[in-house]
C-alpha cells in the first residue's frame, strides 16, 4: 500500500498512529540537527520532521538530499507539533520519519510550486502539469468537477439522458470556421469537428429520445478572446414537446440548483429583457444588471440647440455615473483617451458635472443652459454629485462604445462584484443579422432556429425585423447559454435556407440529412446549450476561462506543451493525398 492516509487529513485525532504517506516535497527546511520537510499532495501538506535525536543519521542525510519536487514516501509517527500552524487542517501535527523511500527525483521545476508563483503565463502552459499541482489552478478543476456533477445530477434528477454525439461530423453552422480531419478512406473528403452537436441532438428529438443533454466538447476556428477557447465544453440540452417557456424554465431551474449548490446563493426569478430593450438600455445583448448607469436617449432634448456635432448625428445618447462629478480634468482626459483608443473609436465625449450645489459645469456650456442640461439629468436618473457622459452617432456604433465605457467606469467604481450573481434572459433576439462583408443576411443564432409566427410576414418585405424565438442566459455581463425553440417542418426549413442564400442544391447537400428527418414526424422541439468553461468561470467570480481547462491554448491557438499544431509527415501526407501549397 503506497500510502494509509492523505497529506491533508491527519490531525490529533491521529496522534501516536504510524502512518505511510506519499506525495512531492514541497519544501525542505535544514537546520542542520534538524529537517522539515513539507510534503504535498492533492489533499494538502503534512510537514515531516527528521531530527538528530529522534532519527537515525543515514536517514536523516537521506532527508537533507532531497530537492523540490522529489516524489517521495515515507513511514512514521504523528506526533504533535510544538509550534503549531493554525492556518492549515493538518498544522497540529507532524509525522516523525522512520522510513523513507525516493520513488521519484525531480528536477528543479521552472517556476515555484506556489499559490503565487515566479513563472509566467507561457512557461506554466508549458509545463502545465506543474502549474495544475499549484493550488489556484488545482481548485479550480475541482470546482469544475463539482459544477459538471451537479449539472448531470439536476438533469437527470429532471429526467434527462445524456447521450453522446459524434465528432466526425459534417460541417454544422454556428458561425465560425471549421476545425476540419481529412479522411485517408475516403481521399480527397473531409470531416468536421462539431462547431455544436446542433443537428444531432434535434435528430434526438425526432428519434424520440425527448429530453437529451451531453457535456460535450465542441470545436470553432475562431479569434480567441479571454472568454473563448478554439476546444470548449458545452452543456447541451434539446427537449421535445416544449414551448420557450418551458425551456426557460428548466435552464432557469438548473441554474438556480447551481447558484444555491455551489455559490450557497438564492437568486429570485430571473428577469427577461427582449433584445430590443437590451440594445437600447445597455448597448449591449449581454447587459450586467448588478449596476445602474442605464443609458438615456436625448436626441429631442440636445439636438437643435447649435451644438453641430450632435445635431448631425443618428443617436446622443448617455449615461450618469454616480459620484463622479468632482473628476478632475487629468481624469476626464483620461476617459477621452479610452474611448479615442482604436479598439473603441470613439471620436469624443462631452461631460456634464451635476455639481452638489444643483448646478450644472459641461464641455458644452456655450450651447445648453443649466435648464437643458437639467432636462438631460432627468433623462439620464442623475443625481447631484454625479457625472454624465454623453456620446454621438451611428446607433449601433455608439451604443456599443457607451457600453464599453459603462463597463469601465463600473471597472473603475468597483460596481463589478464578483459574489454578486445577476442572471437575466435576454429574449426575442433578431432571426437574421446582416453581414457587410458577403452582402447579405446570415442566422443571428442558427439556421435552425425557428422565427416568431407572427412575424414570418415580415421575411418578405423587412427580414431584419424578423423576431426568432431564442434567448440567451446572461450573468454578470457574458452570455454564458443561448438556444431557440427550432423549426421542425421541411417547408419552413426549405424557407429559412432560402433566405439566407442557400441554393436548393446546397440545402439539400448540407443539411439534406435533417429536412429528410422532419418527413418522419419531427415533434415540435428546442433547447439551448450552455458554455460549461464561461459558467465555471464566472461561479468562481473570473471572466478569464483559461485556468478552468485543464489543457487550454494559448492566444495564437497552441498548445504550447505538446507543441500543437504541428507539420505532419510525407508519408501520412501522401496516406490522406495532401498535397501542401505553403505560401512561405
Ligand atoms: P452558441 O453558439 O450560442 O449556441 O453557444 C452556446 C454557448 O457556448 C459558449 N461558447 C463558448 N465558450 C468558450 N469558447 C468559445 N469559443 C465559445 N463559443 C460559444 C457560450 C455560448 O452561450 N447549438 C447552439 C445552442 C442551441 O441552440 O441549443 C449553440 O452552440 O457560453
Amino acid at each position: 500500500m503506497y500510502r494509509t492516509h492523505t497529506c491533508g487529513e491527519l490531525t490529533l485525532a491521529n496522534k501516536s498512529q504510524v502512518v505511510t504517506l506519499a506525495g512531492w516535497v514541497q519544501k525542505v527546511r535544514d537546520k542542520g540537527f534538524m529537517v522539515w520537510i513539507d510534503l504535498r499532495d492533492r489533499y494538502g501538506i503534512t510537514q515531516l520532521i527528521f531530527d538528530e535525536a529522534r532519527t537515525d543519521t543515514t536517514l536523516l542525510e537521506q532527508a537533507k538530499s532531497l530537492g523540490r519536487e522529489f516524489v517521495i514516501q515515507i513511514e512514521g509517527e504523528v506526533i504533535e507539533r510544538e509550534a503549531k500552524n493554525t492556518n492549515i487542517p493538518t498544522g497540529a501535527i507532524e509525522v516523525l520519519v522512520k522510513k523513507l523511500t525516493v520513488l521519484n527525483a525531480s528536477k528543479t521545476p521552472p517556476f515555484t510550486i506556489e499559490n503565487k508563483t515566479d513563472g509566467g503565463d507561457e512557461l506554466r502552459m508549458k509545463y502545465r502539469y506543474l502549474d495544475i499541482r499549484r493550488n489556484p489552478v488545482k481548485e479550480k478543476l475541482i470546482f469544475r468537477h463539482k459544477v459538471s456533477q451537479e449539472v448531470r445530477k439536476y438533469l437527470s434528477n429532471e429526467g434527462f439522458i445524456e447521450v453522446e454525439t459524434p465528432y466526425l461530423i459534417k460541417s454544422t453552422p454556428e458561425g465560425a470556421r471549421d476545425f476540419v480531419v481529412p479522411s485517408r478512406m475516403n481521399s480527397g473528403q473531409f470531416y468536421a469537428l462539431p462547431q455544436s452537436p446542433q443537428t444531432f441532438k434535434q435528430l434526438l428529438m425526432v428519434a424520440g429520445m425527448d429530453k437529451y443533454f451531453q457535456l460535450v466538447k465542441c470545436f470553432r476556428d475562431e479569434d480567441l478572446r479571454a472568454d473563448r477557447q478554439p476546444e470548449f465544453t458545452q452543456i447541451d440540452c434539446e427537449m421535445a414537446f416544449v414551448e420557450q417557456e418551458d425551456i426557460l424554465n428548466t435552464f432557469e431551474g438548473l441554474t438556480k440548483h447551481l447558484l444555491k449548490e455551489i455559490k450557497g446563493v438564492d437568486v429570485a426569478d430571473f428577469p427577461r429583457m427582449t433584445y430590443a430593450e437590451a440594445m437600447k438600455t445597455y448597448g449591449n445583448d449581454k447587459p450586467d444588471i448588478r449596476f445602474g448607469m442605464t443609458f438615456g436617449e436625448l436626441n429631442d432634448i440636445a439636438q437643435g440647440k447649435g451644438f453641430g456635432v450632435f445635431d448631425s448625428q443618428e443617436l446622443v445618447v448617455g449615461i450618469a455615473v454616480p459620484g463622479c462629478a468632482h473628476y478632475s480634468r487629468k481624469q476626464t482626459d483620461k476617459l477621452i483617451d479610452f474611448v479615442r483608443c482604436p479598439q473603441i473609436g470613439a471620436k469624443g465625449l462631452i461631460f456634464v458635472k451635476y455639481n452638489e450645489d444643483g448646478s450644472f459645469k459641461s464641455s458644452v456650456d456655450k450651447f445648453y443652459t443649466q435648464e437643458n442640461l437639467q432636462a438631460w439629468a432627468d433623462r439620464l436618473g442623475a443625481q447631484k454629485g454625479d457625472l454624465m457622459l454623453v456620446m454621438s452617432g451611428d446607433t449601433d456604433a455608439v451604443r456599443t462604445q457607451l457600453s464599453t465605457l459603462r463597463m469601465h467606469m463600473a471597472e473603475t467604481l468597483g460596481l463589478r462584484n464578483p459574489n454578486e450573481f445577476a442572471p437575466l434572459w435576454v429574449v426575442d433576439f433578431p432571426l437574421l443579422e446582416w453581414d457587410k462583408e458577403s452582402g447579405r443576411f446570415h442566422a443571428m443564432h442558427h439556421p435552425f432556429t425557428s422565427p416568431k409566427p407572427e412575424d414570418i410576414a415580415l421575411l418578405e418585405t423587412n427580414p431584419g425585423a424578423v423576431r426568432a424565438n431564442a434567448y440567451d442566459m446572461v450573468l454578470n455581463g457574458n452570455e454564458i447559454g443561448g438556444g431557440s425553440i427550432r423549426i421542425h417542418d421541411k417547408t419552413t426549413q426549405k424557407m429559412m435556407f432560402d433566405h439566407l442564400g442557400f441554393t436548393p442544391e446546397e440545402a439539400e447537400n448540407q443539411f439534406g440529412f435533417l429536412m429528410n428527418a422532419f418527413e418522419y414526424g419531427a415533434p415540435p422541439h428546442g433547447g439551448l446549450a450552455f458554455g460549461l468553461d464561461r459558467l465555471v468561470a464566472i461561479l468562481s467570480g473570473q471572466e478569464s476561462i483559461r485556468d478552468f481547462i485543464a489543457f487550454p491554448k494559448n492566444n495564437a491557438g497552441r498548445d504550447v506543451m505538446i507543441d500543437a499544431p504541428s507539420a505532419i509527415d510525407q508519408v501520412q501526407l501522401d496516406e490522406l493525398c495532401l498535397k501542401l501549397n505553403l505560401k512561405n
